[in-house]
């Protein structure tokens, strides 16, 4: 199993509905491939992990590459993993802004405008707090052995960490109609991707 991470430049501003239809387009085909990952997103910039096996995410990576809808696509690693980090996310999403900063560990002095391309590209310590904040913990037998208050503490973080996913969904569903009510209509497509994020939302049984 292996697992890349990358940044990259959106190539035109990207709208709630392209931000929406793009984590729809993952979460259906990562789920098909087994790939697990996550997605950031904040100015115009896309940070992004994904992890499965070696030769499905080596492909998914150069059809990522390919993908018009972003340039500049900088790898930022290759690694082998046992143990997959994301592995309740077909593909977990986030916009950054600068309270997402506030909750993280080691990054509370940046704020939304530093997640660019450039301080992204340089500072390998950011990227590796961002990776570590929204990855979700495994219970191997090493954790197993931390105090079980710290469990309970590290299993609200992730809880709170998916929330969040999930009201993220829920507001690019929202934006895009409203967008599309200001701008002529909601027409048929609209109406699918609302049912399809529903769906997203609702919790598995
Ligand atoms: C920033 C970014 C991230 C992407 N991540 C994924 C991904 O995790 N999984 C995926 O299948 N496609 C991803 N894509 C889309 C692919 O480039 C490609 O369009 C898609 O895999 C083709 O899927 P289709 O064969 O269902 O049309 C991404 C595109 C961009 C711009």
């Amino acid at each position: 199993m292996i697992q890349i991470s990358y940044i990259s430049q959106a190539a035109a501003p990207m709208s709630s509905e392209d931000l929406l239809s793009l984590l729809m387009q993952c979460r259906r085909n990562n789920m098909a491939r087994d790939i697990t990952g996550m997605l950031l997103f904040a100015n115009g910039t896309f940070l992004q992990v994904v992890e499965g096996d070696d030769r499905v995410v080596d492909d998914l990576v150069a059809v990522i590459g390919k993908d018009p809808r972003h340039t500049s696509v900088q790898l930022l690693g290759r690694r082998a993993i046992e143990a997959r980090q994301y592995a309740d996310w077909s593909m977990g999403f986030e916009r950054v802004t600068s309270d997402s900063f506030k909750t993280i560990e080691g990054l509370r002095d940046f704020s939304e405008k530093d997640f660019n391309f450039a301080t992204l590209a340089s500072s390998q310590s950011m990227v590796q707090g961002l990776m570590e904040h929204y990855r979700v913990s495994h219970w191997d037998p090493l954790v197993r052995e931390i105090d079980a208050k710290d469990k309970v503490i590290e299993h609200l973080r992730v809880a709170l960490v998916q929330s969040r996913g999930r009201a993220e969904v829920a507001s690019l569903v929202l934006e895009s109609v409203i967008a599309a009510a200001n701008g002529g209509g909601v027409n048929a497509d609209h109406l699918r991707m609302c049912e399809s994020a529903l769906a997203l939302l609702r919790p598995k049984s």
